[in-house]
């Protein structure tokens, strides 16, 4: 048992990542590190994670911060909830605790956005308290050290695996230990495909590695497939001295709540449909020139989206209706949150906005 924890910390104090949470580590720096990770990858957290620590370096920046600017600095991360829900905890932070996260497991999970991972990690990487943190990473490893092929998607099984972690934990170390552990998970024992066993610092106790059975583990059941929608993005373009895309706010709860995206029309539809549909959300003066837009696929949790879009024209004259603003090309990059399901449109549209800008710019 000893053994695990020292061949692990030995490789751990000799291999991790230089990464800005691990150098200069503040409660504060760590939680906004540990919700930035959580479905999303270190790689692709570094750059927004990098901002967002610069525009709100504190705990009371955050509570302040306007909800539009939020949006903006996380957009492009996904699960937006965990945004909102930082904030509302930084403002009890600011309001219950002067400020200062608290160092409690307990109060910590209290939290909101807070679960058991957040609150095991923030609780032992900043507090240096004995709790565990076991995402899917940490599973992945502890099935194969153990070669245990339960469903990790099943909680008994992570609760079990998670008073496992408990029992080996050094009590000198726990918050390394358990970011040795996500790091082992990271860098060497790696998901799909062939892990990189002869690196690893348990290759000789590793039960999964003698069975050779690393691949095949952990075990996760299939999910249940996800119900699939279809939309027909219509990407409105006004032309003339003042180039803009027009984009409705999303409903105010659900599914990526308060973000923005070009006009989203239920179903795949055909472009007289797609007039029809427009003029009844009270959107006139359309161009008769229109053109097809690639289909597009954006995979939720519990959903996926298959899209196809049309791209219309709107004079200079034309506004926009309630709920609806034209976004200048600026406007589109500094201010508007559009989530990244919406991507291509968003390029398509950025691409036409800036030729219309240049076409004007010679043009005067
Ligand atoms: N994934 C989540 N938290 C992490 C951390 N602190 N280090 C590496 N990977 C992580």
């Amino acid at each position: 048992m000893q053994e695990i924890a020292s061949l692990l910390l030995h490789w751990f104090d000799e291999n991790k990542r230089s990464l800005p949470f691990r150098t200069h580590k503040t409660p504060y720096r760590v939680w906004v590190s540990e919700v930035m990770l959580q479905q999303t990858r270190v790689a692709a957290v570094l750059p927004y994670y990098e901002r967002f620590m610069r525009q709100l370096p504190t705990v009371q920046a955050l509570a302040a911060c306007p909800p539009e600017k939020l949006e903006k600095l996380w957009e492009g991360l996904g699960y937006y909830s965990r945004a909102r829900n930082l904030q509302k905890a930084a403002q009890i932070v600011v309001q219950q605790y002067d400020g200062e996260l608290p160092a409690s497991y307990e109060a910590l999970r209290a939290l909101p956005g807070v679960g058991d991972y957040t609150a095991g990690a923030v609780a032992s990487l900043a507090f240096g308290l004995p709790c565990v943190a076991v995402d899917g990473n940490v599973l992945r490893v502890w099935s194969r050290l153990h070669a245990d092929d339960s469903n990790v998607l099943v909680p008994a099984t992570k609760r079990r695996m998670a008073a496992q972690i408990q029992a080996v934990q050094p009590a000198q170390r726990p918050g390394d230990f358990n970011e040795a552990l996500m790091e082992l998970g990271a860098l060497i024992c790696l998901p799909n495909g062939e892990p990189l066993c002869t690196q690893c610092p348990w290759h000789t106790l590793c039960l999964a590695r003698k069975a050779g059975k690393q691949a095949q583990l952990p075990v996760k059941t299939p999910r249940r497939s996800r119900k699939a929608l279809s939309y027909t993005v219509a990407l409105v373009l006004r032309r003339g001295p003042h180039p803009a895309c027009l984009l409705e706010k999303r409903p105010s709860t659900g599914l990526l709540a308060g973000l923005w995206q070009p006009i989203l029309l239920e179903g795949e539809l055909d472009l007289p449909a797609v007039y029809n549909a427009l003029a009844a959300r009270g959107i006139h003066g359309l161009s008769r020139e229109a053109h097809p837009l690639d289909t597009a696929r954006h995979v939720f949790t519990h959903l996926e989206w298959h899209m196809t879009g049309w791209c219309l024209w709107c004079e200079d004259g034309c506004s926009a209706p309630d709920g609806c603003v034209f976004a200048a090309l600026e406007q589109l990059e500094t201010q508007y949150a559009v989530p990244n399901a919406f991507k291509a449109y968003r390029q398509h549209a950025e691409n036409l906005l800036f030729a219309s800008c240049k076409t004007e710019a010679d043009r005067l």
